[in-house]
């Protein structure tokens, strides 16, 4: 089976061609133009702009996707399409293109909720030797820039939710606690950088300084929001300013006693984050009696979290998957993936874009 992928639901545009092989997807091509150097400047994404660029490259993306595999359209088993969530602008722009290649090429569509796809990124094959696909029932925690939910996996396609969060996803919380301290865009993975540095140097020191939301409530949600808050109050005693606000950022970024204080906050808010994403997957695959942990989405990329997952784990039955680390973040591969492991085509006259859709559709 020979699947077509494109995805375009944010600021990238991106097209594969992927091979199921037995329980697995092997990539036999992957293209993405990014419009992220555009969004640094403006310290985030425009919706308008981005898709005006994918309008640009997604049909030179999508055909060199199939010169790189060569793989001629008309062998294709189907076309993979990110239907939502995601920016209006940047949905149809993918959308409207599958369409149109399928009534040009006479082939199915297959309708892919871009969440869901991230879960499936941990079945793609890997160069390593030790790869193994996650085993049902599975524990999966999905944490990408706009979301942030944790699903049991029956099976393909079956799957019931445990729990979300009640406002700002962990990917948001990297984000607006790095902007807050003037940590250029995207602010996830600099802020883990910085993060990374300080306690590359300081092993030893307790990260314990910002609150740990919902830790131990009995249920499987989150609440980062209230991190914000922390912070800016934290960073407003250090600047001895207590006028600070959520919009001033670029005032705190200029005061010296925040500035040398940036990679340890950093490493503060990283760790909060990681503490509660961890505790709280680790209780629900414990009460669920899974055999497998699946993490995906952007902040799976996220290097502490992943270590402190392996450390949790050791010494219990699970089995833990995450993506590599280009296929933790948007990519077409989980598209076709999702795709070829839950083959449900469709005529494209049924395919829409549905900007709202949740985890459960
Ligand atoms: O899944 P994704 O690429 O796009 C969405 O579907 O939203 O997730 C993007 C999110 C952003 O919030 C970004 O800051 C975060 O993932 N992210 C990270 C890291 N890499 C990406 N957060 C923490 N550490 C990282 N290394
Ligand atoms: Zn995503």
């Amino acid at each position: 089976m020979l699947i077509l992928g494109i995805e375009s639901s944010c600021d990238e545009t991106a097209a594969c061609v992927v091979q199921k092989t037995g329980n697995a997807v092997k990539i036999l091509s992957s293209i993405t133009a990014t419009s992220a150097g555009l969004h640094a400047k403006t310290g985030g994404v425009i919706p308008e702009q981005a898709a005006r660029k994918q309008l640009e490259v997604i049909i030179p993306v999508i055909d060199l996707a199939l010169k790189e595999a060569k793989v001629n359209p008309l062998e294709l088993s189907a076309i993979a399409v990110t239907t939502g969530p995601g920016l209006i602008g940047s949905l149809l722009v993918g959308v409207e293109t599958a369409k149109t290649l399928s009534v040009a090429w006479g082939k199915p569509i297959v309708p892919v909720n871009h969440l869901l796809a991230h879960i499936y990124s941990t079945w793609i094959q890997t160069d390593s030797a030790n790869f193994k696909t996650p085993s049902f029932p599975a524990l999966a925690l999905v944490v990408s820039g706009g979301h942030t939910d944790m699903v049991l996996v029956v099976g393909h396609g079956k799957l019931k939710w445990l729990g979300g969060t009640r406002d700002d996803a962990a990917g948001e919380a990297f984000d607006k606690t790095a902007r807050l301290l003037g940590i250029a865009y995207p602010g996830g993975p600099n802020l883990a950088h910085a993060a990374d540095s300080f306690r590359a140097a300081s092993p030893k020191k307790e990260l314990a300084l910002f609150p740990r939301p919902m830790i131990k409530d009995n249920n499987f949600d989150f609440s980062f929001s209230g991190l914000k808050t922390a912070v800016l109050n934290h960073i407003s005693k250090l600047a001895s300013d207590s006028n600070l606000h959520l919009s001033d950022y670029k005032v705190i970024a200029q005061n010296k006693s925040v500035t040398k204080k940036i990679p340890e906050l950093a490493a503060e808010i990283q760790e909060a984050i990681v503490d509660v994403l961890v505790a709280k997957t680790i209780k629900a695959a414990q009460k669920h009696n899974v055999k497998s942990i699946i993490v995906g989405g952007g902040v799976s990329a996220n290097g502490r979290l992943k270590e402190k997952f392996a450390q949790e784990i050791a010494g219990l039955n699970f089995s833990f998957h995450v993506p590599q680390p280009k296929l933790a973040t948007d990519n077409a591969e989980m598209i076709a993936a999702f795709a070829a492991l839950n083959f449900k085509p469709k005529d494209w006259e049924e395919i829409d874009a549905n900007p709202q859709l949740n985890i459960t559709g």
